[in-house]
């Protein structure tokens, strides 16, 4: 069955530094390996979608700029819809990462057009946007846009994925509209703002969350609402590179919920896929659905 997937997020070009360690405050180091890669957790989790087959669009922007020109190109390489991503006068959005030996990165986005996307967008775009089962959206987009975007779909007939990436406190906004919220543990740090993990988990559910994932790495994945909590285990890989695991597991997560499976099986092959793409340099290294599957059915 294919199942509809949009997504609303940011479009980059993603420069990834390979290094032993991490340079400390005014050190100079060299890197083994330098690769300029499309990415931006929009894209990411649209892409991972997509390989791993659901009918994707795509809602997003691109500078005019000689990346934005390669972005589209590679993009209108992939089964993604991307009618609705359009040209803004700026420049495109940028990722500068770098990744240790260890498969650990730390990145620094310049978010150029991804920046510029507004109510107008949305308003103009809304309409397509509910043809989709599912919404996956993250937060390298204007919080108002996002806020904007989570209030209007309220009482429509589409799930909403929020993947608050990079984290800020979600203050104010309209958690009771969200279905699944899917922070990684640093992320969950920053929203709950210094209160225990189980009185944080708590007043997000009295603000009316629906649901939670905690994406653990190495420790698997943790399910949150406000009537039961379990674990599942990772699929244990080694790490090369990190970046954009946490993409395709979201986007993986989707694509299991929209084919009928329940939350415990979408968590194990979500685990499966993250997993897979952190044994991959670069942000969008999904697996295909027979990668996963085959492992899927040997554990
Ligand atoms: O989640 C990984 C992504 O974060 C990278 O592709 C980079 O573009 C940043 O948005």
């Amino acid at each position: 069955m294919v199942t509809k997937i949009a997504v609303l997020g940011s479009i980059n070009m993603d420069f990834i530094c390979n290094v032993e360690e991490f340079p400390k405050p005014g050190e100079t180091i060299k890197a083994s390996n330098f690769i300029t890669q499309p990415g931006g957790k929009g894209l990411n989790q649209a892409v991972a979608a997509s390989k791993l087959g659901a009918d994707v669009i795509m809602f997003g922007l691109l500078g005019n700029d000689i990346f934005g020109k390669q972005l589209e190109k590679i993009m209108n390489k992939t089964d993604i819809n991307i009618d609705a991503v359009k040209t803004y006068d700026s420049s495109t959005g940028l990722a500068f990462i770098n990744v240790n030996r260890k498969g650990e990165n730390n990145i620094v986005i310049v978010p150029g057009a991804n920046q510029k996307l507004d109510k107008k967008y949305i308003d103009h775009h809304i309409d397509i946007m509910l043809e989709a089962d599912i919404l996956l959206v993250q937060l390298e987009i204007p919080l108002p846009s996002v806020k904007y975007i989570i209030k209007k779909l309220g009482n429509e007939d589409i799930r909403i994925i929020l993947d608050p990436a990079p984290a800020v406190e979600l203050d104010e906004f309209p958690l009771e509209n969200v279905n699944l919220l899917t922070p990684n543990e640093t992320e969950l740090d920053k929203i709950i703002k210094g209160t225990t993990y189980n009185k944080g988990i708590k007043k997000l559910f009295k603000r009316g969350l629906n649901s939670l994932i905690v994406k653990k790495g190495k420790e698997g994945s943790e399910y949150f609402s406000d009537i039961t909590n379990y674990h599942i285990p990772a699929y244990q890989i080694n790490e090369v590179d990190t970046t954009g695991a946490g993409d395709t597991f979201n986007a993986a997560l989707a694509v299991a919920l929209l084919e009928g499976k329940c939350m415990k099986e979408a968590m194990k092959f979500a685990n499966v896929a993250g997993a897979l793409t952190a044994t991959r340099k670069g942000a969008q290294t999904c697996p295909s659905r027979e990668e996963v599957e085959k492992i899927l059915s040997r554990i």
